[in-house]
């Protein structure tokens, strides 16, 4: 099983994905400030996994206050809330699980908790967090499971695998469970321009896995859905509003249009914790503009040319008129989907 991140008793330990597939290599990041950077540089990425990690930071961070006086380690462990949550602006898992730290504190806090206890219980919570969210995306993957046919080929895009969560995977997490089911599916993985998840992360993971995947460059997803030779879209999500808009890495809106063109299902998994019910649409939904260095250069060579003007969003927002279903640990949401999602979110 692939280790994305672990807690230990020197910080977190998280493999460096940003070196995959060339090199695995697993860091400790020792304060809740490395914790911070490493999830904004992308040490750590995918909605699930950025959620764990800003957890850890902050069991992390609470347990090296140095004060016990309550009102310094309160402002203290405020700050590392702030600090953890303007990492990265799409994904709401990151603001979910400070929310969920957040909210324990504020219980604890209440009960009269002894500054040592809050500490402990910090630390317990984040690697619960860590464990549900394996067993979530193993519920998620049988759901799922029941939507591939045996023999089907699915396109998926960017890294949804457990690379982007504990472990497992939203997408990824589907395709693997059909497999166990005893199926046989094979993928066709987009290779995603400019961070390159798919060609790097994707197709190392199913590699690993023996699960057989072919990998394509954008632009080619298209080709091959108008050659019969894709069944279904299985995509991750980062935000979903409460009307069934979609934020995922840039370029899943256009594989979703591509789908409904070519009569395909393109198919979402997420977890609850990437449900957000307070926005109406997807219109509302934050977009990271990533560094122009990400599309300019490969690694360190330079493809373009010195001072052109870049565009660089990270995420796209696919309506949910292209969203034949969203699969969830609870179940799967159709349209309409205001009352789908509602329902599971409060079963
Ligand atoms: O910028 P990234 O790599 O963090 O973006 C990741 C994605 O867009 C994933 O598809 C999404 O987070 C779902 S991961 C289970």
């Amino acid at each position: 099983m692939i280790k994305t991140l672990a807690w230990t008793d020197d910080g977190v330990e998280m493999v460096d994905q940003r070196l995959l597939p060339a090199e695995e290599v697993y860091p400790v990041f020792k304060t809740y400030e490395e914790v911070a950077w490493a999830i904004k540089e992308m040490v750590v990425r995918g909605a699930p996994a950025i959620g764990v990690a800003a957890a850890m930071g902050v069991a992390l961070g609470a347990r090296d206050i140095p004060s016990e006086d309550a009102a310094a380690f309160d402002a203290d462990f405020q700050k590392i809330c702030d600090v953890l949550a303007g990492t990265r602006p799409t994904a709401v898992n990151l603001f979910w699980a400070i929310e969920r730290m957040r909210s324990l504190y504020t219980r604890l806090k209440s009960e009269q908790t002894s500054l040592a206890d809050i500490r402990a219980r910090l630390i317990v919570e984040a690697k619960q967090m860590h464990d549900e969210d394996i067993a979530i995306n193993q519920a998620m993957g049988r759901h799922g499971a029941e939507l591939l046919a045996d023999g089907a080929t699915v396109l998926t895009h960017c890294n949804a695998g457990a690379l982007a969560t504990a472990g497992y995977g939203t997408a990824l997490g589907v395709i693997r469970a059909a497999v166990e089911a005893g199926k046989r599916v094979a993928v066709f993985a987009d290779e995603t321009r400019p961070f390159l998840q798919g060609a790097r992360l994707t197709a190392w993971e199913l590699q690993k896995d023996s699960i057989p995947v072919t990998l394509i460059t954008d632009n080619m997803a298209g080709h091959f859905m108008k050659a019969g030779q894709i069944d279904c879209v299985v995509v991750g999500a980062d935000r979903i509003a409460a009307n069934g808009d979609v934020a995922n890495k840039i370029g899943t809106y256009s594989v979703a249009v591509l789908a409904k063109e070519n009569n395909i299902p393109f198919y979402v998994a997420a977890p609850i914790s990437t449900l957000d019910l307070t926005l109406t649409s997807g219109t509302q939904i934050p977009i990271e503009e990533r560094t122009p260095r990400e599309v300019t250069h490969v690694k360190d060579v330079q493809l373009a040319p010195s001072g052109i003007k870049i565009a660089n969003p990270a995420f796209d927002v696919t309506p949910n008129r292209y969203v034949s279903a969203i699969i969830t640990e609870r179940g799967v949401a159709r349209a309409p989907y205001e009352e789908s999602l509602r329902r599971l979110a409060n079963s």
